[in-house]
């Protein structure tokens, strides 16, 4: 059985210890992106006189076949791919299988270590734009929903006690803040990408005298990494994406638990598409919201990649380590759940029904307290001393099962001499959030802007 490296050895390698070396199951996915490369890096030797042009043309047009096997299942089962190492020895066996010869020059100048570094560059330059479009959705969907929203009221919470009155709109697109921020960061992630590592060799760079500018250029990367050392054996890129995915994540499960809390029985103020939920297989009354906790729970996996990923990374001296080669699992499945929870999600937000009578009625009583105080501050009253007063009437109003609308002029009045009979109007939750003034407040008409300026975010990013 010959290998990439089979002439430095005499005996045959041990078959438990490839197999638990080998990465071809898993990376099997960069294909596309090694065919690519390596199509690109043909052209590259065969242009600094390294291949002679029919070399070159065999070696390309080979690629090109097996390039188009890509959907071919039974291609990557084969039994010689069964000893494969990985997927550049898979294809390099392949090409060589098919054009002999020239096939074995390919690799000149060439190592696996700035290969695997372009396949994975390669691979999230076309991946990541998708995890983009599926955030740009799951967008459009909570923008639609703070839409229906109207002028619907619901209580804000701070220590999950009520605090005050938002538009149920506000709430939505608190979360959209979180998830452009999220789009942004993984345009970042394609920002640290975009550097062409061929050129590095193994570690030293190549005695070729490869336009690595050019190679850059066909391979539609804006710049060549600065150092072969560093380039050979960073995957901060990686690192960088785990990042953002576990970031992504933890976005995703704030939400589900925003969305857990309020379409329960307890809350209410929001109600899950019936196919959007799940029973019980004894409690014939559950409604269960299982999608939003499993994305809830599936967040740790990413957390935990993301962990993994940089204490694999920090005992590693400077160059490539096979511990590198941990980089795929991570990557995918990150990737992977990433993906299904957005889609997972998006579904369920464009299920949810607003029930603004529950959320309307909760957004009044006690939480208006603040309000209050302002009232008093309007009249002249220094805030401190104004807290201290609405203190005190709090604590006597819930001594009294009672609230503010149950009071009269008179009642106010006894409280403190600055009430006036205006203060009903005043301590209202549509009157507490017009008050509103700065841009990001939940006051309706600054809303309204957010919510304009969300729908042309999405509409220029779908
Ligand atoms: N499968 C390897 C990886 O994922 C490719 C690079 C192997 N290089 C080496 N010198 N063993 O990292």
């Amino acid at each position: 059985m010959a290998h990439l490296w089979s002439g430095r050895f005499e005996g045959d390698p041990d078959r438990s210890l490839l197999d638990f070396g080998s990465s071809f199951a898993f990376d099997r996915r960069l294909f596309e992106d090694d065919v690519k490369g390596s199509i690109a890096w043909a052209e590259a030797i065969e242009r600094a006189g390294v291949l002679t042009a029919e070399d070159g043309a065999a070696i390309r047009d080979a690629l090109q076949q097996i390039l188009a096997r890509t959907a071919d299942a039974a291609f990557f089962a084969s039994a010689e791919a069964a000893s494969d190492e990985d997927v550049h020895s898979f294809v390099e066996r392949e090409l060589v299988a098919r054009v002999g010869d020239a096939g074995r020059r390919l690799h000149t100048g060439r190592s696996r270590n700035e290969q695997v570094s372009l396949d994975l560059r390669l691979y999230l330059k076309r991946r990541v734009p998708q995890l983009q479009r599926a955030l740009t959705a799951l967008v459009g969907a909570l923008v639609d929903r703070a839409d229906g929203a109207g002028a619907a009221l619901m209580p804000s919470y701070t220590h999950l006690r009520r605090a005050q009155p938002i538009l149920v709109a506000h709430f939505f697109l608190a979360h959209v803040a979180a998830l452009r921020r999220d789009h942004r960061r993984l345009s970042t992630v394609l920002d640290e990408v975009d550097e062409l590592p061929l050129g590095s060799g193994a570690i030293a760079g190549t005695s070729y005298p490869i336009d690595v500018h050019a190679l850059a250029d066909r391979l539609g990367f804006s710049r060549i990494v600065a150092n072969s050392v560093d380039a050979t054996g960073e995957r901060d890129f990686v690192s960088s994406f785990l990042h953002a995915a576990a970031l992504s994540m933890v976005h995703l499960s704030r939400i589900c638990e925003d969305l857990i809390l309020f379409t329960s029985e307890e809350f209410g103020f929001l109600d899950l598409a019936d196919a959007a939920a799940t029973g019980s297989s004894l409690m014939p009354q559950k409604k269960n919201p299982d999608p939003l906790e499993l994305v809830r729970g599936k967040s740790g996996r990413v957390i935990g990649r993301l962990t993994g990923w940089l204490v694999t990374m920090k005992g590693l001296p400077i160059g490539y380590s096979k511990d590198l080669q941990e980089d795929k699992e991570a990557l995918f499945e990150a990737e992977d759940t990433l993906r299904g929870s957005l889609g997972a999600l998006d579904t369920v937000v464009r299920g949810l029904e607003i029930r603004d009578a529950v959320s309307g009625s909760a957004a009044s009583g006690l939480l208006l307290a603040t309000d209050v105080a302002d009232y008093l501050v309007a009249k002249g009253v220094p805030f401190r001393d104004a807290h201290e007063i609405v203190g005190s009437l709090v604590r006597k109003l819930v001594a009294e099962g009672r609230s503010f609308e149950q009071l009269t002029p008179v009642d106010w009045k006894a409280h403190s001499p600055f009430f006036a009979p205006d203060v009903a109007e005043w301590v209202t939750p549509a009157s507490s959030v017009a008050r509103k003034r700065t841009p990001q407040s939940t006051a309706p008409d600054m809303v309204a802007s957010a919510l304009r300026e969300a729908r042309q975010w999405v509409t220029s990013h779908s």
